[in-house]
């Protein structure tokens, strides 16, 4: 049965119509029948009332239909609203008794129990736990969990819950149970199971206060090769929680089990995360080394989460960042630890502008700490967990690293076993800083990307200069007039002539709508460097000229300064030849060369730094997009950077050409820069481009590089394009995340048929969309190709919202999240946004149109 709700009338949940809870549920006890089409489930509540509220005890469902209910040993009278079932209680303590059948393999959404693979699993953040049994399923419910579970013992060997394991044994009928009990009271979006036929990784951790902790990665059988680098990214995440926040775990075991068909990247759960396979499956031959940092990244994530998560909780979805953007946040500085630190926030401020800053510019914008939703599971966005990593990132340079360590303490001390909010968090901040973050707290009610005006003068006669700064953010849905934000904004001065620094760095807390810093003694003409290391996520604005932008792209001392200089020369040639039909080249490819050649610099660096700015990141900067237009000029400045640099590209892929695999920063730094120097020999045209990409392809010993290649070719038109990608496709046919990447390449093609490719690939006999990642795999990767998906023919929004509607019927989270790049109509001319809208109105237009989707389509509508 597929429950997709009735739209008619979806409910709005307001921030401010936050109650505490009628009833706590100190204890729970669940007793599962496991069986893929009907599990029954029976469940044990102790409740209390909490203080001396009144009304029923409600308990949560969804789609579940009550099979007994029963109040201290006897049946009891309840009704049910909304799917809840409500219960009068006359006392002040209850023992509450429920009995619910369900069907996980008939769970599509998977949400709640569903099976994955053959095995069963459970995913219940955020409201997935109703659809497993009745319970007030809100994060400021915390509950003692004790879980048995029995099951066919041939088909389902391992059975696994939260916390540690207190007892197993052996049934009839080859039946066997386990029990499991998790001391440590939690929220029912915690609450996990697996029933699976899997094999495990294990290893110890001893903790800083010596307590003996055992990991274990469980996996298909022939999957256990392909898990050490995520067994390896744990343990080193536990031993950086206790140097870096002082955080120990907590239980003596720490699970994780990996599963195919997921609907995000991975999942909490206390004691036991249940992950996409793709954040934990890694070899060499299959995954790249962007795969092998994320999988560090999710890994450490979802582990940090034990505290900024799970020991410290959410009081309500409102406070969905308290989590997210701190550990976010925490899992940014983890991966910075690593390996190089610049390229990593390089990394991340790119992420932010792909995903947040659009999001922030368009109908579906919404603040850190929203005001309402529909849909809670619309809001685990990039707004939430990328721009909530930044506001607490902002809060650290404000405090500085000891104050910062004292407010963190002070936090995980003040509210561990709590559900708490992100007025919690800030005020530990402004305790342990000795500061007042009120007007920094704007951060997390105003939506949109603050904007930064500066410019600088000078005086060459009294030797004064000054950096003017102004700020203002612009207006979002719901909030047309917005207040100035607290600013940090680190600083400092070049001398254009000499390129000596004038100035030292210094922050600068901007908190007015404009402010001027004034030099002394300033004998050239200064050039200003800005927003250092990214310190504020703000777009800044100024009047720097290609020369300057130039001189810092190639002298700055901080790397993301001379990242960023590079990206504005690029991008302002690249808007410059939009508007102009051609631009001026040169200073891009001085820079790039200057760049290349620069001793200091390591290759992971110059890689990123040499990278022209996404079609989309230059669609952004203009007032109305114009894809076919962006594309010819980001495609004519690579030619040309391809035939002028062409012996420093051969140079640089020659270099790293032989290398044998290796893991480490300095190796993929290598391939990084031999991939990108390929694509750019490939962009100059040069005959035997496509032969050299083909013999990568062919003889690469590491995905990274025949990744690389396959992308290439995959845009050209060398008649090598269908060989590789059939070589690869029949290499990998029983990979599921390799034919994922297949997918991927292919949506993300730059050649003019990727649409009609795209829509043939969707009848692929190896395409569902019942699979997230494959949904994501094709559909999402094509929606990011800005040329493709934005054909004038208006083709890829009917064939996406097509995509839409019918995977809304199955997974109505996974749907919606395919759904903002239709949103964004407003930013294109009137052909496309006339297209783009109409699909938008046959969405919301359909019968049985889950809220989720309908969420995110109307309000794009709006
Ligand atoms: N809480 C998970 C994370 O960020 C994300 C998630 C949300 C997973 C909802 C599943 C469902 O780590
Ligand atoms: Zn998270």
């Amino acid at each position: 049965m597929l429950d997709v709700q009735n739209t008619a009338q979806p409910t709005v949940t307001r921030r401010e119509d936050y109650v505490a809870p009628a009833w706590l549920v100190p204890e729970i006890a669940l007793d599962f029948d496991l069986s893929p089409g009907e599990t029954r489930v029976r469940a044990e509540l102790s409740v209390e009332r909490n203080g001396d509220s009144s009304g029923p005890l409600r308990l949560d469902g969804d789609a579940l239909v009550p099979a007994a209910v029963r109040v201290d040993g006897a049946d009891a009278e309840w009704r049910m609203e909304d799917g809840a079932l409500l219960i009068d209680l006359p006392g002040d303590s209850h023992r509450v008794e429920t009995e619910v059948v369900i069907a996980p393999e008939r769970n599509t959404q998977l949400m709640g129990l569903y099976a994955s693979g053959g095995n069963l699993c459970t995913q219940c953040e955020a409201q997935g736990f109703r659809r497993i049994t009745f319970f007030p399923d809100r994060p400021d419910v915390l509950t003692r969990y004790r879980v048995r579970m029995a099951a066919d013992k041939a088909r389902y060997p391992v059975l696994l819950s939260n916390g540690d394991p207190v007892g197993s044994g052996e049934l009839e009928n080859g039946r066997h149970w386990a029990e499991w009990h998790d001391p440590y009271p939690k929220p029912s979006y915690l609450f996990a199971l697996v029933a699976g036929d899997l094999a495990a990784n294990r290893a110890t951790f001893t903790t800083q206060s010596g307590r003996e902790v055992t990991l274990a990665i469980w996996v298909r059988e022939r999957d256990l090769p392909k898990t050490d680098h995520a067994l390896e990214s744990l343990k080193r995440a536990m031993a950086w929680d206790e140097q870096v926040y002082g955080r120990e775990y907590d239980l003596d075991v720490f699970n994780i089990v990996a599963v195919d068909d997921f609907n995000f990247g991975a999942m909490e759960n206390k004691g036991l995360n249940i992950f996409n396979s793709r954040y934990i499956l890694a070899d060499p031959d299959t995954a790249t080394d962007h795969d092998y940092d994320a999988i560090a990244a999710v890994v450490a994530h979802e582990y940090f989460h034990n505290w900024s998560g799970n020991r410290i909780t959410c009081r309500d979805w409102f406070q969905l960042s308290l989590k997210e953007g701190f550990t976010v946040y925490r899992d940014q500085k983890f991966s910075a630890d690593q390996g190089s630190a610049a390229v990593k926030r390089i990394e991340d401020v790119r992420t932010l502008r792909a995903a947040q800053f659009p999001e922030d510019a368009g109908p579906l914008a919404h603040p850190v700490r929203p005001d309402s939703y529909i849909e809670i599971s619309n809001f685990y966005t990039a707004t939430i967990y990328n721009k909530g990593a930044e506001l607490i990132g902002m809060m650290a340079t404000i405090l500085g690293p000891e104050k910062f360590r004292a407010a963190t303490d002070l936090y995980f001390t003040r509210f561990d076993g709590t559900a708490a909010t992100c007025e919690d968090f800030v005020a530990c901040m402004e305790e342990a800083g000795g500061i007042d973050l009120t007007q920094f707290r704007l951060w997390y009610s105003q939506a949109g990307t603050p904007r930064v005006t500066a410019s600088v003068t000078h005086e060459a006669g009294s030797g004064r200069a000054a950096l003017n700064l102004r700020q203002g953010v612009p207006p979002t849905p719901g909030q047309p007039d917005k207040a100035p934000m607290l600013l940090p904004l680190k600083v400092k001065l070049f001398g254009a002539e000499s390129g000596r620094e004038i100035a030292p760095e210094q922050l600068v807390l901007l908190s007015d709508s404009e402010a001027e810093i004034a030099f002394e003694g300033v004998g050239e003409r200064p050039v200003a460097s800005i927003n250092r290391g990214f310190s504020a996520p703000v777009i800044v604005e100024t009047d720097r000229s290609a020369a300057d932008l130039g001189f810092l792209s190639g002298h700055d001392d901080d790397p993301f300064a001379r990242y960023e200089a590079m990206q504005q020369l690029m991008l302002d040639t690249l808007v410059e030849s939009v508007a102009r039909g051609r631009g001026d080249h040169a200073p891009v490819i001085d820079a790039v060369r200057h760049t290349l050649h620069d001793p200091d610099l390591d290759k992971a660096f110059i890689a990123e730094a040499v990278l022209l700015p996404s079609d989309s990141f230059v669609g952004d900067q203009m007032p109305v997009v114009d894809p076919e237009a962006i594309f010819r000029a980001r495609e004519a400045l690579r030619r040309d950077l391809g035939r002028e640099l062409e012996a420093d590209w051969r140079e640089a892929y020659e270099a790293a050409r032989a290398n044998r695999f290796e893991y480490s920063p300095a190796a993929k730094g290598a391939r990084r820069l031999k991939n990108v120097a390929l694509g750019y020999i490939n962009a100059s045209g040069a005959p035997d481009a496509a032969s050299l990409a083909f013999v990568q392809f062919e003889s690469a010993d590491n995905m990274t590089d025949r990744q690389g290649a396959l992308a290439t070719l995959a845009s050209g038109t060398s008649e090598k394009r269908v060989a590789a990608l059939d070589i690869f496709y029949n290499r990998y046919s029983d990979n599921a995340l390799v034919l994922d990447k297949w997918f991927t390449t292919q949506a993300l093609s730059s050649r003019d048929d990727t649409p009609q490719a795209v829509e043939a690939l969707a009848k692929h006999k190896d395409f569902s969309l019942a699979n997230p990642n494959r949904a994501r795999s094709l559909i999402g990767a094509f929606s990011m190709n800005q040329r493709a998906f934005h054909h004038d023919s208006g083709s890829g929004y009917r064939f996406v919202a097509d995509q839409i509607i019918a995977l809304d019927k199955l997974n109505p989270q996974t749907a919606a999240k395919l759904l903002p790049p239709l949103g964004r109509w407003r930013r294109f001319d009137e052909n496309r946004g006339e297209r783009m809208r109409s699909e938008l109105e046959r969405i919301v237009a359909t019968p049985g149109l889950s809220k989720d989707v309908f969420e995110q389509a109307s309000k794009s509508l709006d």
